[in-house]
């Protein structure tokens, strides 16, 4: 037993802590997973038995009671559980297990309130209960849901598919150990499983076996596997099967998958609305989850399809995800080290210079007044000289995000000319975090000590939106970027609690007077993460997180240590300390909540305060948001960028199984730091990476203080490579907005796995390197140095489906199953149309506005039967509540194409152009040449309007633009040849 002294604003608190020495002390840190003395709860707790066992038409209930001595192994064991099944609709159950008896008097365990995460809600209106079937330990519900359940030898539970039989959830043969700081359940899952999500990580997108996923949300400059920004406890689980003659599902693991066979797949998915630090342990055939507290409330969405999953989690759980402006859509320049208002404008001129598209400029930290919210700094970002700029930019129709952090200067109390007055407004409505004895938690961020805005607290959202407001009168800017809102912080605990004269010793801010040359001290070349300071701190503040000891305590019945709980996840912050680089635990909010508990969401309700605030600076457009600390539901305020990455291959791959866990999460607005934010990038990778991101949703170069610059037109190929995927990104904006207004309202995915479009095929589970956008367009980057091809394959071949070239719009030719070899060179990146679709696409141009401002063309590709359908929504780009729409569909046919218009938006900008691929015309129908005879609503065409070339299979129907005089698509037409 070591004991620890902590020092927290201005009183002692003891506390004992209990640290365990290993062996190889210093040399790894080892947390209770890894540690070969820490008990298993799987072989020491009993365990629960079940009894006063009901059900109705679509609940099953019992009592769980201990079934044994208490095992208190991390925690204090709950003796009385309340379990409960709720068969919500055809494709939604929920399983929530939560201590009977909750003693208000006491915090020793935390049941998570509606009203900070909305639970799981059937929203389908005419779901009508049907039977129940009741054998023994078996209920049945309806044609969906069946639950087995047993008592020996302890408590536990089976969740199975009733239409293919197939147990989805399975907890037999473990036990369920419910603590006040630690829950540990286990499923079982199947052979070689197919399982995705659990984020945020930087991982591969079909996660693999022995891993340990922990979501606690925390600022580190994306190691692989470690926990990130973010935390996401949903997964999805998609299983192949063989039907024998018998109709009998027989499971097909994935490198037995024969392309001449058809399978089938049933994907399904298991949200844990869980606010507290958790890991999952992925081993062979079993999954283990655990979390430090809370209850367990699982919901379980049945598909069939991921599609289905998806829809379900964000239509029933976390909710649909925001609709962006238009604008969002176009290119983002972003750097940490742009230092004034000249060197933006110097920017936007070189972009200009070198007509690559540029839409919006974002400014880091650099910009604001000793990097406090809301203000800007007089010298270099002046607000008259700020307006000027700003005016020039919006009336190239360009825009403007700046930076926002989580936390707030706390001025020094002994410095009457220190004043800040967001911090004297925040501190008059009292919303800020509080540390438990009710003083001020005071943290150290980049302006030195630092306060966190309290979102509990009924003042603070007011509180929020008036600073946006208030500086947005001098500052009229575009959108939020919101960072540190995990929320980070760089010291352990309140350090500024007890003398808050230190702020010069422990904050980077002293670095930073200078501002950016002061920043590339602090950073050094090193990472951001780095501890020092903290450690020579440990003495004066507690345990440090540098330490090389992880720190846990002993359980004590009734009673929580929050800062150093029994059971240590794997933070991947310095000592696995939950106080490391962030909030402590034991801050404490508005309601007595403490962050312990409540931790995971902190960023999320930063999230939901910005979108409200930029409502109230302007209730007529919708707030864009990027964000970097999330949890379950961010989606419907904000879009999100994968953190500090690092400018290297691997990190530019991550970029994509990053993007389609978002996908899952429902927050389609997703990119990475293009390039690579960390270290130096290169030409070569940057060419490759600027052409990836352009098929990315948010589309963003953003670079560290301290790396060579890498704006595009820094390096000619660099330029041409932007340019050539920019031209491709720029034509497609429209199916972007369309995809995302489908997201918006629907809940599909814009950025799909293969997996998910291909849902039959095996082989594709783990595929990807390649990705498409939406259900149409498919995208094979280059994710190496130093070739000049790529191998991919070509789904749905076996099956009949056809990709087109998006360069030279002729059919691949591809074999089943196998991979084929594409040229990219450097400046290449491969984009293939599926047939059966039609892409409405306007004219690149170097602004969206003035992309949106051009004539329509439309590309159909047509599927090996001939035929092809696509569509395009449209509004005013960026209203809250738009007035008019439109949604127009596209259906086309080898010797047709219908465009069937519905809603009342005015598009003025004309259609120009019809170009059919994979057209077999036969040559007697072609006229003067390869002209084509082509009737508009039964009128003729001029002949000159139609070539088709027998070699390429392409009908190009051009100068339309007489036939929609006052727009494109203001009635239904329909064309002939
Ligand atoms: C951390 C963010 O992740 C990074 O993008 C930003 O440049 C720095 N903070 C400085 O604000």
């Amino acid at each position: 037993m070591v004991y620890f002294k902590g020092l927290l604003a201005g009183y002692w608190l003891f506390s004992a802590i209990h640290v365990s020495v290993f062996a190889n002390e210093g040399a790894t840190l080892i947390a209770n997973i890894d540690d070969p003395e820490a008990i298993d709860a799987q072989t020491t707790c009993p365990g629960y038995k079940a009894s006063n066992i009901k059900n109705t038409d679509s609940t099953f209930e019992a009592t769980l009671s201990l079934a044994g001595y208490s095992c208190n192994v991390y925690g204090t064991d709950v003796d009385s559980l309340d379990f409960i099944v709720e068969y919500l609709q055809e494709d939604l159950a929920k399983v929530s297990i939560t201590p009977t008896y909750l003693d208000s008097s006491n915090d020793s365990w935390f049941i998570l309130p509606d009203y900070l995460v909305p639970p799981t809600k059937a929203n389908k209106l005419n779901f009508k209960r049907s039977y129940v079937t009741q054998d023994e330990n078996q209920i049945t519900f309806g044609d969906a849901f069946s639950i087995e359940w047993s008592n020996e030898p302890s408590f536990q539970f089976k969740l199975k598919r009733v239409s293919n039989q197939d147990v989805i959830f399975d907890t037999f043969n473990s036990v369920l150990v419910f603590e006040n700081q630690f829950i540990e359940f286990v499923t079982a899952l199947p052979a070689d499983y197919n399982i995705y999500g659990l984020g945020e990580h930087n991982l591969q997108s079909r996660l693999l076996e022995n891993l340990t996923l922990t979501l606690y949300a925390t600022d580190i400059p994306v190691p692989i596997n470690s926990n990130l920004y973010g935390s996401h406890p949903f997964y999805l689980d998609t299983r192949y099967f063989e039907l024998d003659d018998d109709g009998n599902h027989i499971p097909v693991a994935r490198d037995r998958a024969d392309q001449s066979k058809n399978y089938v797949s049933y994907s399904h998915g298991v949200f844990f609305r869980n606010t507290h630090g958790q890991e999952i342990l992925t081993h062979t055939q079993r999954l283990t989850w655990r979390s430090l507290g809370g209850s367990i409330d699982l919901t379980f969405y049945l598909g069939p399809s991921q599609e289905e999953v998806t829809k379900s989690y964000q239509v029933n759980t976390v909710g649909l995800p925001a609709m962006q402006q238009y604008f969002t859509f176009g290119y983002h320049q972003c750097r940490f080290g742009y230092h004034d208002w000249s060197t933006m404008d110097d920017l936007v001129s070189n972009f200009e210079k070198a007509e690559i598209p540029l839409e919006n400029v974002w400014n880091d930290i650099d910009y604001m007044k000793k990097f406090r919210d809301f203000t800007n700094d007089p010298v270099n970002f002046g607000y008259g000289e700020g307006k000027d700029f700003l005016n020039k930019l919006h009336d190239g129709g360009r825009h403007y995000i700046p930076i926002v952090d989580a936390a707030i200067y706390f001025p020094n109390p002994h410095d009457e000319n220190d004043k800040y007055d967001t911090y004297t407004r925040g501190a008059a409505d009292d919303v800020f975090l509080k540390n438990p004895d009710g003083s001020l938690y005071i943290g150290t961020v980049w302006p030195g000590n630092a306060v966190f805005p309290d979102w509990h607290s009924p003042k603070t959202g007011a509180f929020w939106a008036n600073e946006l407001v208030t500086w947005h009168e001098e500052i009229v800017f575009d959108g939020i970027w919101i960072d540190m809102n995990e929320p980070a912080s760089f010291c352990v605990g309140s350090c500024g609690s007890h003398d808050r004269d230190m702020d010069h010793l422990r904050s980077p801010s002293t670095l930073l007077r200078g501002q950016s040359d002061g920043l590339q001290n602090y950073f050094g070349g090193s990472d951001p993460t780095n501890m020092t300071d903290s450690a020579s701190e440990e003495s004066a503040i507690g345990p440090s997180a540098s330490s090389a000891f992880f720190l846990r305590s002993t359980p004590t019945p009734g009673v929580r240590n929050v800062n150093y709980p029994p059971y240590v996840i794997n933070n991947v912050q310095g000592g696995h300390d939950l106080a490391a680089h962030t909030v402590s635990p034991n801050a404490t909010h508005f309601d007595g909540i403490q962050e312990y508990d409540v931790h995971n969401i902190y960023g999320y309700q930063l999230l939901n305060a910005t979108y409200y605030g930029l409502l109230e600076v302007n209730s007529a457009k919708r707030p864009f948001i990027i964000g970097r600390g999330t949890f379950a539901g961010s989606g419907k305020w904000a879009g999100h960028w994968g953190g500090d990455n690092w400018s290297t291959w691997a990190n530019m791959f991550f970029s994509i199984p990053h993007a389609l866990s978002f996908s899952l999460f429902g927050i389609p607005m997703f990119g990475v730091d293009t390039c690579g934010f960390n270290g130096n990038t290169n030409e070569e990778l940057c060419s490759r990476w600027m052409q990836l991101s352009a098929f990315f949703p948010f589309y963003r170069n953003h670079n560290n203080i301290n790396a060579v610059s890498q704006e595009p037109y820094r390096w000619a190929s660099v330029t041409d490579a932007s340019k050539t995927a920019m031209k491709i990104r720029y034509a497609i904006l429209p199916y972007f907005y369309t995809l995302f207004h489908l997201a918006h309202t629907t809940g599909s995915t814009v950025m799909r796995a293969l997996a998910w479009e291909f849902p039959n095929d095996p082989s594709l589970a783990g595929i990807d390197a390649q990705f498409l956008l939406g259900p149409s367009i498919m995208i094979i980057p280059v994710l190496e140095p130093q070739v000049d091809h790529v191998c991919a394959v070509f789904p749905g071949i076996q099956q009949g489906e056809v990709w087109y070239d998006w360069y030279n719009q002729t059919a691949i030719s591809a074999q089943p199953g196998i991979n084929t070899t594409i040229s990219a060179p450097l400046g290449h990146i491969p984009v293939y149309l599926r047939g059966g679709s039609i892409i409405p696409t306007q004219e690149p141009a170097l602004t969206v506005r003035d992309a949106r401002n051009s004539e329509w063309s439309l590309i159909a590709a047509l599927s090996s039967n001939g035929t092809a359908s696509g569509q395009v929504y449209l509004d005013d780009g960026q209203s809250v509540n738009p007035e008019s729409t439109l949604d127009v569909l596209f259906e086309a046919t080898q010797h047709r194409f219908t465009i069937s218009p519905q809603g009342d938006w005015k598009e003025s900008n004309k259609l120009a152009n019809i170009t059919i691929l994979g057209a077999t015309l036969p040559v007697a129908s072609a006229m003067n040449g390869y002209g084509v005879s082509v009737k508009a609503d039964g009128r003729d065409l001029p002949p000159v309007s139609a070539i088709y070339d027998p070699n390429s299979h392409i009908l190009y129907i051009t100068k339309l633009q007489s036939m929609t005089p006052d727009g494109a698509f203001r009635k239904g037409i329909v064309l002939e040849w």
